[in-house]
């Protein structure tokens, strides 16, 4: 009794405490809201003069800030004609958001640094006690965010929401958003400057006016508790001033009424059972509608219920064991520009409907957070998803700010999905070179997501070593290995070691007792080049090398998944073969425009195999 007592209590003081640092509100498309979306003016700032003064000083920090005529936020505008200003939004140029500054305009296509966006708005709230919000679906990579000239904070962080009060500053009319953006690479942030994706920069998401009650729901967890199919723990936090009130959590479909208190910080714990509930799976992806109600406020969000665990070498999923028929996605569309972010509703539906067209139950989407619509999107497709941070390759290890920025975005990331029935994994990163500060920094994310969510399994994509050449024996060397739930690794046998022949010789030595998942494997193909297979870059060479692949790792004991890289050809700087590449990485089973490759059809059996194999277990 202790040990539940002492449990509860630590819950409970983790959720008060940090839930007072993260003012993230959750479930934004389900509140009263206004978008901010369409076209914004903008100024490119290459030398960031309209922050720095010639003393390369913060403009927003100095004294005279609010009347410096050449610090951008203000939105100055000339009023008499002997003034100096140099700079004016409304003779400006204009571009959409949510969108890249890359694909929108040529001239922008490569430029790294600031560009500022300004929108203007009314606004009149429905009651004079509300509240109003902005809230931003992404920024890549750094922003600053003023409103009327007022500073409302910074985000650090390319694919992670974030959302500023702006009750106190909004005016009827003329109200002046501005965003500074700036997706310079750095070696300390988070990717680093060596990435093979390309970095867009913008307003890559929805920007969005919410209102709110003077106190209402910011954000809550109702989840299956691990290891239970029927109990559902969580949490509920409220924001605002009247923090001690009834609430009442009601699943109509299931006649469940719950009851609940919060305390002097807005905080109730959850806890209560469900009875005869369906539970979400890939072949039914069952959702709930889910009210949480507040005095008369009524927050509703579409929930499912599921278990996911490991037991040996397997995954269960709702206490069946699962084979994660996936595949590697980034958040592109390829036909939007040419190529740039992904970020609606439409953008996922199409993105996913080429994943279900592989007979996909599951996806990974590399290597950074997507946007919201890819989760929620999947889930009402029954698509199990892997999410991670964008803690890739070479990582400044031992700079703390480094760290807190990995763990805001794990943070940012996990406030925002942990009520998605369908996402399963959450991963630490991306073919990490092994050293201790590296094992370190990620064992401390891992007890930062264990706390933020208990439920869901940890893994990292790490990466293969050959052992011994006759025979020729693979194995993954890695401390962290121990710390995950699930071994994910990439290979590259046959593309970057080898070629596909040598994937007929491999053993793998899988010395761990837990599932294994192939996080990446894959090659090049350019679309419509075809030839002999053992031309690189036909898509008869792709196809021979996916046929040998999937067989080698099939040999595989404890394989319960793959996500082959990857679902389409997307941009990345580091690909500039002229013929071959033209900038984009080749690796997908559909060109960039979703045309599909041989190697398509040799994945798709694959898993019309497997799932016959494991629906009949
Ligand atoms: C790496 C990396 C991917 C990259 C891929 C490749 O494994 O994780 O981000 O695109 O290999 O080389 O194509």
């Amino acid at each position: 009794m202790k040990q539940l007592t002492l449990t509860i209590l630590l819950t409970y003081l983790f959720v008060s405490v940090y839930s007072q640092q993260h003012s993230q509100i959750q479930n934004v498309e389900n509140r009263k809201t206004t978008s901010l979306n369409g076209e914004w003016k903008v100024i490119l700032d290459q030398y960031e003069t309209g922050y720095y003064n010639y003393r390369y000083e913060p403009t927003d920090q100095t004294l005279n800030s609010k009347t410096n005529n050449n610090a951008f936020f203000n939105d100055y505008k000339q009023q008499r004609p002997d003034e100096l200003v140099e700079y004016d939004y409304d003779l400006s140029e204009s571009l959409n958001v949510p969108g890249s500054w890359n694909s929108q305009d040529e001239r922008y296509f490569y430029y790294e640094g600031t560009f500022w966006y300004r929108k203007k708005f009314d606004y009149n709230k429905s009651k004079d006690d509300n509240r109003v919000f902005v809230h931003f679906g992404a920024t890549n990579y750094e922003s600053h965010i003023y409103l009327n000239g007022n500073k409302l904070g910074t985000h650090v962080g390319g694919f992670t929401p974030h959302n500023y009060e702006i009750t106190d500053y909004l005016k009827e009319s003329g109200n002046s958003l501005v965003v500074k953006v700036d997706n310079k690479r750095k070696l300390e942030a988070v990717p680093t400057v060596n990435t093979d994706w390309f970095n867009y920069g913008g307003i890559t998401r929805d920007v969005t006016l919410i209102e709110t009650e003077e106190t209402f729901i910011r954000e809550y967890v109702i989840q299956l508790e691990k290891g239970s199919l029927n109990t559902v723990k969580g949490h509920i936090q409220l924001d605002g001033i009247k923090l001690k009130q009834s609430i009442q959590v009601n699943i109509p479909e299931l006649s469940i009424s719950q009851n609940f208190k919060t305390d002097i910080k807005g905080l109730a714990l959850v806890d209560f059972k469900l009875k005869n509930a369906i539970l979400w799976s890939p072949n039914n992806p069952k959702l709930y509608d889910v009210q949480i109600v507040v005095n008369d406020q009524i927050l509703k969000e579409k929930i499912g219920f599921r278990s996911i665990e490991t037991k040996g070498a397997d995954i269960l999923l709702n206490g069946k064991s699962v084979f994660l028929r996936g595949i590697s996605i980034h958040e592109e569309n390829g036909e939007r520009g040419g190529g740039d972010r992904a970020y609606s509703r439409d953008d996922a539906f199409m993105i996913l409907g080429r994943a279900k067209e592989l007979n996909c139950n599951f996806v990974r989407l590399a290597h950074y957070p997507h946007n919201e619509n890819m989760i929620r999107v999947a889930e009402e497709l029954g698509i199990m998803v892997w999410e991670e941070i964008p803690v890739y390759w070479t990582i400044h290890w031992e700079n703390k700010d480094t760290y807190e920025n990995a763990l805001n975005q794990l943070t940012n990331m996990i406030i925002r999905d942990r009520n998605r029935a369908n996402v399963i994994i959450w991963s630490m990163a991306n073919e990490t070179p092994v050293s201790e500060p590296r094992t370190k920094f990620l064992i401390n994310l891992i007890g930062e997501t264990r706390r933020l969510d208990d439920t869901r399994l940890i893994s990292a994509a790490l990466e293969k070593h050959t052992i011994s050449e006759e025979p020729l024996t693979m194995v993954v060397e890695d401390p962290f290995s121990e710390n995950v739930d699930v071994l994910s690794f990439n290979e590259y046998v046959g593309w970057y070691d080898g070629l596909p022949e040598k994937c007929d010789r491999v053993n793998w030595e899988i010395k761990i007792n837990k599932p294994v998942i192939i996080s990446e494997f894959g090659g090049g193909a350019k679309f419509g080049f075809h030839g002999n297979k053992n031309e690189r870059w036909t898509e008869e060479f792709q196809e021979d090398l996916y046929k040998r692949s999937v067989k080698m790792l099939n040999k595989i004991p404890s394989l319960r998944g793959m996500t082959p890289w990857i679902l389409s050809d997307f941009r990345s700087p580091r690909r500039v073969h002229p013929v071959l590449q033209e900038g984009f990485n080749r690796k997908g089973v559909t060109s960039e425009k979703g045309e599909k490759k041989l190697a398509f059809y040799v994945l798709q059996e694959f898993y019309n195999q497997k799932e016959e194999e494991f629906d009949n277990k």
